[in-house]
């Protein structure tokens, strides 16, 4: 956005100690100067496949397991097969696990390191746009149990991260619309005017790697003011769930159809729906920002988003407090907060609204 300082190295506080997000320009390379001895790699299939040349220049000798990216194997029903493979492998405590792949690669490793052996040293090279823009930093872990998404989890943040922008021409476009969703819900948390920006240069976000690669930057930029402050998502942190309680109750009744940043945009767009129907923001601006936002979800508009389905999940979501539903909304120009709201008729009728008016069909 040319107006704020982007360093190729972020370093982060945690409690555990400082840990780095450095941009790099051949990460496998990076990783294969690490000891064969004290290294273990937990590495996308995709991805591997995508890069089995580069893999097997500088990473042939060290050990790895290999995971299909998928939500049925996030599961914590399928942890313990990874752990026999470690095992396998002769894993030790003083061992790095290196997690290459996306967020569900990112949250299957973080989590065996935090539980194996009671905690053992683990590091990230994001192949996403959703994870190197977004998720790579933040401590968190999620795990699915039965069909209960990101149900289990830990705080613990890996020990060095690298980032490597090349990754990203291979993904699909539904996957760089997923990280664009969250690079605009990190930019309207950072302010309305931020925000703006980046749905305005959604073509060149699109065209442009060294636009993109500045977005990516801020976004991790304007991220690490929230985990600093409240790594444990206690307090000041919660608003960085802006969009989620309806973008994972839209991912639940889609069964996972819509990739997980781009049910954010939607959720974005139905919490600013909400926000208006409530009177705290006007038509016009609801209106406006729904035309960028809806430019990140149009391809997937078409899905049938089944009502009650989309109401029973919302109402599990984990953070609400009894039978309020616990909302990040904004409000005039400039706030962004957590809002209890009344699961009531109005609530449902808002959502129903929104689905009849945005999406093509719903039951
Ligand atoms: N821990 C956190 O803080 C956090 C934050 C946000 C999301 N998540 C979790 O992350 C998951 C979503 O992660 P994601 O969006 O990064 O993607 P992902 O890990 O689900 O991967 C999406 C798809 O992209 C493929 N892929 C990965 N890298 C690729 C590349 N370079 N080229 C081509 N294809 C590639 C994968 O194989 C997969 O098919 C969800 O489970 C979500 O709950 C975690
Ligand atoms: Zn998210």
């Amino acid at each position: 956005m040319g107006d704020l300082p982007v360093p190729n190295t972020l370093q982060i506080k945690s409690y555990k100690g400082d840990y780095k997000a450095e941009f790099v320009e051949n990460a496998l390379a990076e990783v294969g100067k690490l000891p064969i001895d004290k290294t273990q790699l937990i590495v996308d299939s995709l991805v591997y496949e995508l890069y089995k040349k580069q893999f097997e220049q500088y990473l042939g000798m060290h050990k790895k397991i290999f995971i299909v990216a998928s939500e049925d194997n996030k599961n914590l029903d399928q942890i313990s097969s990874y752990i026999f493979e470690l095992v396998k492998h002769e894993v030790k405590i003083d061992h790095t696990l290196v997690a290459i792949g996306g967020g569900i690669i990112q949250d299957i490793t973080c989590f065996i390191a935090t539980t194996l052996f009671r905690g053992m040293k683990w590091a990230f090279i994001p192949t996403t746009l959703l994870a190197q823009a977004d998720s790579c930093i933040g401590s968190k872990s999620s795990i699915n149990v039965g069909e209960f998404k990101n149900l289990v989890g830990t705080f613990n943040p890996p020990a060095w991260i690298l980032i490597d922008l090349n990754f990203l021409k291979t993904l699909k476009s539904a996957e760089i619309y997923s990280g664009l969703g969250e690079i605009f819900k990190v930019h309207m948390i950072k302010g309305i005017e931020y925000f703006e920006k980046a749905l305005q240069a959604y073509d060149q976000l699109r065209q442009s790697p060294d636009i993109l690669k500045s977005f990516i930057q801020n976004s991790l930029i304007f991220k690490k003011e929230f985990i600093e402050l409240d790594e444990f998502d206690k307090g000041p942190r919660n608003v960085m769930n802006y969009g989620h309680s309806f973008g994972h109750a839209i991912e639940s009744a889609t069964n996972f159809t819509i990739p997980h940043g781009i049910s954010v945009t939607i959720g974005m767009d139905m919490a600013n729906f909400q926000s208006y129907k409530m009177g705290r923001i006007k038509e016009e601006q609801f209106l406006k920002w729904h035309q960028g936002l809806a430019l990140n979800y149009k391809a997937f508009q078409a899905v049938i988003i089944d009502l009650n389905l989309f109401l029973s999940a919302i109402q599990k979501d984990k953070k609400n407090i009894g039978k309020t539903l616990s909302l990040i909304l904004v409000r005039d120009v400039g706030s962004i907060e957590k809002i209890a709201v009344a699961n009531d008729q109005l609530f449902k009728d808002n959502c129903s609204m929104f689905f009849k008016q945005y999406f093509n069909e719903v039951c």
